[in-house]
């Protein structure tokens, strides 16, 4: 995305790359020279079938696995490399919450305890000074002080989350990366939650890297998106234009059941079988053996990420299938 015309950068990543050995079978790429930047306060939506590689992008920018190659500046700062650790992530200013699992959690730790936890490790506080930074976010995040003592099991798995979410504020960060963090909640809770995150945004000036299936989660929290297929970025733009009117073959497919409000709608693709295997991704473009506009071209050569209708899309032949397809085509 054009950054530069939203202020400052909040996270910049350049050309990373992330390998997984396996054994008996080939090396996975699992982030194929991603680049993209998110502008300061914003929502970058992360998404792409299953497998695709967004967790492990997350993953790899907490400092979670190691990246093979690339770099990874938190407010223009670059962070070191291969050897960087959750730890020097946290220092930077970037926490991560995934999925409530119900093991997220510390079950021996009362709530306190397990929120103020970021507090001991990084400010080096202690004693009851802990107990009062807690309660303040237990206030930011909406439970009741008595929650304070409680235990993770006498938890709802709603009230949980918001637990996750207080012990990442609690380390003070300016960014933190969402993996499907409202994904195993009901509708109810998962609005409250995204209600919560929209909050915290603005009170605390944070950016979110918001990975996720839900559409509609995308469309009710996102200001940009990028679109990951088998670890490659084939669309990456403002919400608007990558979800209601989406460009690359594969994005039309992947949004294709999203409901629209009063707004005319893209044509939508339909993929065409499965997704290849990650260890093994076909020359060219990724996506060619599933896209219903392959070309020679896109059976040799790997399309580069350009500007296209404002946003960036990596295909060949993108203005001829726009053209076919704002004709009425559908396929
Ligand atoms: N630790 C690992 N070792 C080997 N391969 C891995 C490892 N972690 C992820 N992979 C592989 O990397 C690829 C990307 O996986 P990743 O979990 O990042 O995808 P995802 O987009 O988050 O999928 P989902 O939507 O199912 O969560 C997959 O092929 C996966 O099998
Ligand atoms: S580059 Fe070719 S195969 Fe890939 S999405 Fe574009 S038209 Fe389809
Ligand atoms: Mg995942």
């Amino acid at each position: 995305m054009t950054s530069e015309a939203h202020g400052s950068i909040a996270l910049s990543v350049d050309d990373l790359v992330v390998r997984f050995k396996r054994p008996r079978a080939s090396d996975v790429q699992a982030i194929s020279n991603v680049s993209i930047s998110l502008p300061a306060r914003s929502t970058l939506a992360l998404i792409g079938e299953s497998g695709s590689g967004k967790s492990t992008f997350a993953r790899a920018v907490c400092g979670l696995v190691p990246s093979t190659m690339g770099r990874v500046q938190v407010a223009g700062v670059e962070l070191q490399q291969g050897g960087m650790t959750a730890r020097d992530a946290g220092a930077a200013g970037i926490q991560m919450v995934v999925q409530d699992s119900g093991g997220a959690l510390n079950p021996r730790w009362p709530i306190w305890r397990i929120i103020s936890e970021p507090y001991r490790l990084m400010q080096k506080r202690r004693g009851t000074e802990l107990r009062t930074l807690a309660a303040k976010i237990l206030d930011d995040i909406g439970l009741p002080a008595e929650f304070l003592d409680r235990y993770p099991h006498q938890l709802s798995g709603g009230q949980r989350q918001r637990v996750n979410i207080a012990r990442a504020l609690a380390a003070e960060p300016t960014i933190i990366a969402l993996d499907e963090a409202v994904s195993a909640l009901d509708l109810s809770v998962r609005n409250e939650i995204l209600g919560l995150l929209s909050r915290l945004k603005q009170s605390r000036e944070l950016t979110y890297l918001f990975i996720t299936h839900d559409m509609g989660a995308v469309v009710q929290i996102a200001t940009h998106v990028a679109v990951l297929y088998l670890g490659k970025l084939v669309e990456n733009g403002p919400v608007r234009e990558v979800v209601q009117q989406p460009k690359h073959p594969y994005t039309r497919a992947l949004v294709g059941a999203v409901p629209t409000i009063g707004k005319p709608r893209a044509a939508t693709v339909v993929a065409q079988g499965e997704a290849d295997d990650a260890g093994a991704p076909p020359p060219g473009c990724r996506f060619h053996r599933r896209c219903p506009f392959v070309a020679d071209v896109c059976r040799t050569t790997v399309p580069e990420l350009t500007a296209y209708s404002g946003r960036q899309v990596a295909c060949h032949r993108i203005q001829e299938i726009d053209d076919l397809l704002s004709e009425g085509g559908r396929t």
